[in-house]
């Protein structure tokens, strides 16, 4: 098994989680000035957000980040998911306004769907090298290219058998996903649901490819136990969603203060893929109802009722995505953070 540290610019056995709509650049940079991995989260954005944001990362460090994208396959709009469609945004919108939220959401045809592919060229034209995904596997061609541009992968899974995938088609690193962690899982190949303290030693028995291990770290005993079981470096994500260099709004963070154990669920109400978070009145008014539409059309139909919902501090109707190892939710810097680590 190849060692981390020579592949990956880091120090340490830290990365710092690629966490979508709460990661910013001065996060990745203070990350990487503590000689941690810093991972830039761009989900599904266009090819030119993407790029705006990776020039404002190196705005800010010089210092190699990961970029991180989500993969996956688009569902065609055929006439089934049109009449799901109309009937969710109607359901949705009703159910906002019963709790004083005015929103018109987005029409199916008005929205902006961006294949990955598209990505990938971004951050092939960006010179990108180390490039970070979830939610599956890119298209051997798109592999090629990455590889061609000498880009390092890191590929995410949940399951043995995702991880023997990403290892056959060649991936240079694998993130161990527990059922413990916190945003949204990456499963590829049904929904497994296995905890890190089973998945990722057996994920080492089976390939050969470095691992890192995301899901429930917290403090430097459990990090370790990560590292005994296989892992040669951990990804944190909620220990720094209050940090000084999060995009969460202070009522978000205020939310974390008070959060109980069985408060944190695994819901697919708001993106259509299952992601562990706070429950609240949007999550259990969708929860096994048929007004989910399968991933980016739930994203995408929920991205207007959320930004309201922020703009009116309602936590009732936000998506904060946290994990399952409650701990003290620190706002100090992304720096302090991870050095006390
Ligand atoms: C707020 C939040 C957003 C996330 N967004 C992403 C993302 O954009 N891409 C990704 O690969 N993983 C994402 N994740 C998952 C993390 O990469 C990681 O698996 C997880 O944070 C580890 O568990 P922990 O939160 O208990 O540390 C997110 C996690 C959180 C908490």
């Amino acid at each position: 098994m190849k060692n981390l540290t020579a592949l990956l610019p880091i120090d340490r056995p830290i990365v710092q989680a690629p966490m979508f709509g709460v990661t910013t650049p001065a996060m990745v940079a203070a990350a990487a000035s503590t000689g941690a991995l810093g991972s830039l989260a761009i989900a599904d954005l266009s090819p030119q957000k993407s790029i705006e944001q990776i020039r404002a990362t190196r705005q800010l460090t010089n210092k190699p980040f990961a970029v991180n994208l989500f993969v996956h396959q688009v569902p065609e709009k055929t006439d089934e998911l049109r009449k799901q469609y109309t009937h969710t945004k109607s359901y949705i919108e009703d159910i906002a306004a019963k709790n004083g939220l005015t929103v018109r959401l987005p029409e199916l045809d008005t929205l902006q769907i961006t294949p990955y592919q598209e990505q990938i060229d971004a951050l092939i034209s960006e010179q990108c090298k180390i490039v970070s995904f979830t939610f599956g596997i890119p298209d051997p061609q798109s592999i090629q290219k990455l590889k061609a541009n000498h880009t390092l992968l890191i590929g995410t899974c949940t399951s043995v058998a995702e991880a023997i995938a990403l290892e056959q088609q060649g991936i240079d690193i694998i993130c161990v996903q527990g059922i413990e962690a916190g945003g949204h899982r990456g499963s590829f190949i049904g929904l497994p649901q296995i905890g890190g303290i089973s998945l990722l030693p057996q994920v080492y028995e089976s390939v050969k490819t470095p691992l890192i291990y995301a899901g429930g770290i917290y403090n430097k005993n459990n990090m370790q136990a990560a590292l005994a079981l296989g892992a040669q470096a951990v990804q944190i994500g909620s220990l720094l969603i209050a940090s000084k260099e999060s995009a969460l709004l202070p009522f978000e963070k205020e939310r974390l203060k008070t959060v109980k154990e069985n408060e944190v669920v695994l819901t697919n109400t708001f993106s259509g893929r299952f992601a562990r978070g706070i429950n609240n009145a949007f999550i259990q008014s969708l929860a096994s109802t048929d007004y989910i539409l399968p991933y980016p059309y739930q994203n995408k139909l929920t991205a207007e009722l959320r930004r309201i919902a922020r703009a009116h501090q309602n936590s009732e109707f936000v998506n904060i995505w946290i994990g399952q190892s409650i701990q003290s939710f620190s706002t100090d810097s992304t720096a302090a953070i991870i050095n006390r680590l």
